[in-house]
């Protein structure tokens, strides 16, 4: 097939590294995903608390050949204050032959595989007349025994019995099973009782194995446990309280998992988490309890403490050294080696809390004791915050609509890199299949889509979580989930493989890549390692296959095979349980090459695999402005400036004063002596370069010297830190850009001066490139002026404001003087922010441009921040070459357009009409021209 679509990739360049946390899973007990799933006991309610019922829920009363006996809840004589609940047996006849005893039928049956072996446990006592013994069998749910053990003598005391049982190579795997405990042709008139019972599969430390190695098997780069609804409860009594979660499984109350409908033993708890996510190879991303639960209550800011205390504990609990009260009981637990936690989230969807308790108080409250116990942890927020400087926040997407979600791809390029990075903590197209609990290609194809934006902006987005990770089939609270499973087997859906997909292909870092000549919904990432493994990832929804000229440059050389895995197939086909392999990838080897054909199938996932030769640089962002944000713990806030001609690091936030954000602000420019390494202008002062002198970096008007252009001139590095880049000097190269002493030095690491001290140097010299700290790219003079729409036909059209509506209409010198008027505009200094602009009517002062609800209007000023926000807009270089664009400040992702000749905010791309991606360039594009009416 001749190739229609050409696809470009500059593999020797790299635009951002990909994060360790890329990729990862989001773990909450939801739709049984852990109580009866995960936690690899497969009786249900042995601690018979799961409600008040007698005989307990699932149990049943066992007899055979005519003997007789009753089964009933008994809390008098408990195991203690934690398990007060107890199953008692009382036995009636039980002669020879025969037997009395109890079954539980687990969570929809019991999972039995062949060469299988179980711990058995459980707590009993017997009246005094009991001499006999117990036996434990796991049978299928008509009695034919698969596994059975003798299980000893109880005494009239608890008493704590374990035992193995192991099934036959024979035993086929099944679901229709039981697990028994009974008295064997004795104990007529005598009663037992039992409590705290489990029937374990051996394997991953309590784990279900199956469930565990499919989870590991996506290589996750991060945990986020345990999130969801089940951390808050509906209440404060139900919320995750940690502490009950750890220590002797006999001490732990369980508690209503209110949050989806379900007792939870607590079985599975904090360390199980823990090593689930240590087991997988990936790092726990910890959740803290916030002070909120799901029926709105928000604990008040004098009652906070306990929590605060609870969260600083269980984050000992975590990493500290086993000279740490928790970090001692977590080793006595059988863990001494502290979890590698990086992150920590304060709460789940706080969005949700309408009061503003969040950002009021709960937030800074957790944040500020968090940070002072371990400054080095990153803090994630579960929703906006001002209050404090948050360094993650978390963002949940659920939509059934597979275009819509797809567009998400787009959210991230435009967003302000000076704000918190961004976890996806949980993504997932709803699906809204009656029967399975997992959902289609299509949907799974819609995350692709947005998958390969969150890659593409990797300095932004730490990583993404499919939610929920696991649905136990008949049990699933939650429309669309990413593996399903019943008590014995387990499947994955479309949504898994992507996900594995794109975390088996993630390479180390992005590279610059584009496509034309397909249609807009078919999206690209390509990454690549630094050995040169090259990953190229299309996701094509549409219903026509994608013929595909591909183009690799900036290599020494590209391999002449490939390999290719597809994930393709029907829209609307899903796997299940019985029919797990209809959608899964399948690989072939293909011929590659630096340059190449492929055709991308119909609705289909495809990562291309090169190997190619040659290293990679990082490349920066070319004549754009940005900041550059030091790294190091302690500083993250300090962005390089220069002041008196000198550079610094200093503190630099939104409400810094306009001369500092101008000096925080360089334009990145082709190195004055390597165009192929970089050199910094300062915003501020045009012709003036951050250079070295003796080592000290300062800044200086452009001097035609090949010294200057050297002392000038930086190469960008992968970050010496593992992160973001370093600057190393063009004439100086083993000396990197670095802050000491909050002064800017090029320094080595080690040598004679205090600067060049090694402690610290690799996050000294390690940089962040953010958004410019000053918004605007273009400069606009204040006063009047007009704007004059750049697309082609309506280049006669003036932007102006009519019936308080924005629109363009045509304008010229003879137009009536009250369409000039309308037609001009006051430009000022941003409401909201004073890089930006705002645009104050002729006719009407003290009416402004703003949007609202996407539509520009004119409105008489208000002082709130909102008002201020939505007319506030940023001027960066045109979208469609010479002129300007206007950013909404509060809208980042959109810009000021006409369409069909009305005004909005319009994003490239999107649900409404006026976000059409068609000419979206030259619409939002405008020549900032003298007024119509001076
Ligand atoms: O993933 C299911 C639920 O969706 C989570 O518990 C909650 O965080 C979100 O609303």
């Amino acid at each position: 097939m001749a190739p229609t679509a050409n696809l470009f990739v500059s593999a020797g360049r790299t635009t951002t590294q990909v994060n360790p946390t890329q990729f990862g899973h989001i773990l909450e007990d939801i739709s049984h995903s852990v109580e009866g799933g995960l936690c690899a006991n497969v009786v249900r309610n042995g601690t018979m608390k799961e409600d008040d019922s007698t005989p307990p829920a699932h149990w049943s009363l066992v007899t055979s050949g005519g003997s007789t006996g009753a089964i009933s809840t008994d809390t008098a004589s408990p195991l203690n204050a934690a398990n007060r609940s107890s199953l008692r047996l009382d036995i009636g006849m039980n002669g020879a032959g025969q037997r009395v005893g109890a079954a539980n039928s687990g969570f929809g049956g019991i999972g039995v595989r062949p060469n299988t072996s179980h711990s058995v446990a459980f707590w009993t006592r017997a009246t005094p007349g009991f001499t006999g013994t117990l036996t434990v069998t796991l049978e299928s749910d008509t009695g034919t025994v698969l596994a059975a053990a003798d299980a000893g003598n109880p005494t009239t005391s608890w008493r704590k019995i374990t035992r193995t049982l192991t099934t036959g190579a024979s035993v086929p795997s099944s679901n229709a099973n039981r697990f028994v405990i009974a008295a064997n042709a004795h104990g007529n008139g005598q009663s037992v009782w039992f409590t705290v019972v489990q029937c374990t599969i051996k394997g991953t430390n309590g784990i279900r194995e199956d469930l565990a190695r499919l989870l590991a098997d996506t290589g996750p780069g991060f945990f986020r446990i345990p999130g969801g609804n089940y951390l808050e409860g509906n209440t404060l009594p139900t919320r995750f309280a940690w502490k009950n979660t750890v220590g002797p499984v006999e001490n732990r109350p369980g508690h209503q998992n209110d949050a989806w409908g379900y007792w939870s033993t607590d079985q599975f708890g904090l360390l199980d988490y823990l090593q689930l996510a240590e087991h997988a190879g990936a790092e726990p991303l910890l959740a803290v309890f916030a002070g909120y639960t799901l029926n709105g209550t928000a604990v008040a800011q004098r009652a906070l403490e306990p929590y605060i205390k609870e969260a600083l504990d269980e984050i000992e609990y975590a990493i500290g050294g086993t000279d740490t009260t928790w970090g001692a009981q977590r080793a006595a637990h059988g863990h001494p080696a502290p979890f590698p936690v990086r992150y920590v989230e304060i709460g789940n969807e706080d969005i949700f809390d309408q009061s503003g308790s969040y950002d009021r108080y709960r937030f800074p409250a957790f944040y500020d004791r968090i940070k002072a116990r371990y400054p080095h942890l990153r803090i994630v927020a579960t929703a906006p915050v001002t209050s404090r400087p948050a360094d993650v926040l978390d963002e949940h997407f659920y939509d059934a609509d597979h275009a819509q979600f797809a567009l998400l791809a787009d959210r991230y390029a435009p967003v302000d890199r000076n704000g918190p990075q961004i976890l996806i903590g949980e993504y997932g197209v709803l699906d809204t299949s009656p029967v399975n609990p997992t959902g289609t290609l299509g949907g799974a194809l819609a995350e692709a889509a947005f998958l390969t934006g969150t890659v593409r902006n990797a300095d932004l987005v730490i990583g993404a979580a499919y939610a929920p990770a696991l649905a136990s089939l008949g049990m699933r609270n939650w429309p669309a989930n990413m593996i399903g499973f019943d008590p014995a087997s387990s499947y994955c859906s479309p949504s898994y493989y992507v996900l594995k997909l794109f975390g088996e292909s993630a390479g180390d870092h992005v590279v610059p890549s584009s496509l034309n000549g397909a249609d807009d919904s078919v999206r690209h990432v390509a990454t690549r390692t630094a050995d040169g493994t090259v990953f190229i990832t299309v996701v094509n929804p549409t219903p026509a296959s994608v013929p595909a000229h591909i183009v690799v440059t900036g290599t020494a050389g590209v391999a002449a095979t490939a390999k290719a895995t597809t994930l393709t197939g029907a829209p609307a086909a899903r796997n299940t349980i019985d029919a797990p392999r209809t959608v899964v990838p399948l690989t072939d080897i293909i011929t590659a090459g630096p340059t190449f054909d492929h055709t991308f199938p119909a609705s289909s996932l495809v990562v291309l695999q090169l190997s190619t030769t040659g290293p990679a640089v990082p490349a920066l962002p070319g004549s754009r402005t940005v900041s550059l944000r030091a790294t190091t713990p302690g500083f993250t806030g300090h962005s390089l400036r220069h002041q008196s001609w000198l550079g610094f690091i200093s503190p630099v936030t939104a409400s810094s004063s306009n001369l500092d954000k101008r000096d925080a602000t360089f334009r990145v420019v082709e190195g004055l002596a390597d165009d192929a390494a970089y050199s910094f202008e300062s915003l501020n002062y045009p012709g003036h370069y951050l250079r070295h002198s003796l080592f000290r970096v300062r800044l200086d008007p452009w001097l035609d010297t090949s010294l200057f252009a050297a002392d000038a001139t930086f190469h960008a590095v992968d970050g010496n830190n593992g992160e973001g880049i370093s600057l190393r000097s063009h004439n100086y190269s083993d000396r990197f850009l670095r802050h000491y002493g909050g002064e800017v030095w090029i320094a080595s690491m080690g040598g004679p001066n205090p600067y060049d001290n090694p402690a610290n140097w690799p996050a000294d010299t390690t940089w962040r490139l953010t958004s410019p700290w000053w918004r605007s790219e273009v400069d606009i003079a204040s006063g009047y002026h007009s704007l004059r729409a750049t697309t082609s036909g309506f280049t006669g059209h003036s932007l102006r404001h009519q019936s308080w509506l924005g629109f363009i209409s045509p304008v010229t010198a003879s137009s009536s003087d009250l369409d000039r008027k309308d037609a001009t505009f006051n430009v000022v200094t941003g409401l909201a922010d004073g890089s930006c602009y705002s645009f104050e009517s002729r006719n009407y002062p003290g009416y402004y441009l703003r949007h609202s609800q996407f539509r520009v209007r004119l409105d008489k000023w208000v002082d709130s921040s909102l008002f201020a926000a939505d007319a506030t807009f940023c001027a960066l270089r045109g979208n469609y070459g010479p002129g300007v664009s206007f950013r909404s400040y509060n809208y980042p992702t959109r810009f000021l357009r006409h369409y069909a000749g009305e005004i909005w905010i319009a994003s490239k791309g999107g649900p409404n009409p006026y976000d059409n991606p068609a000419i979206w360039p030259a619409d939002t594009t405008w020549q900032v021209i003298d007024p119509w009416a001076p």
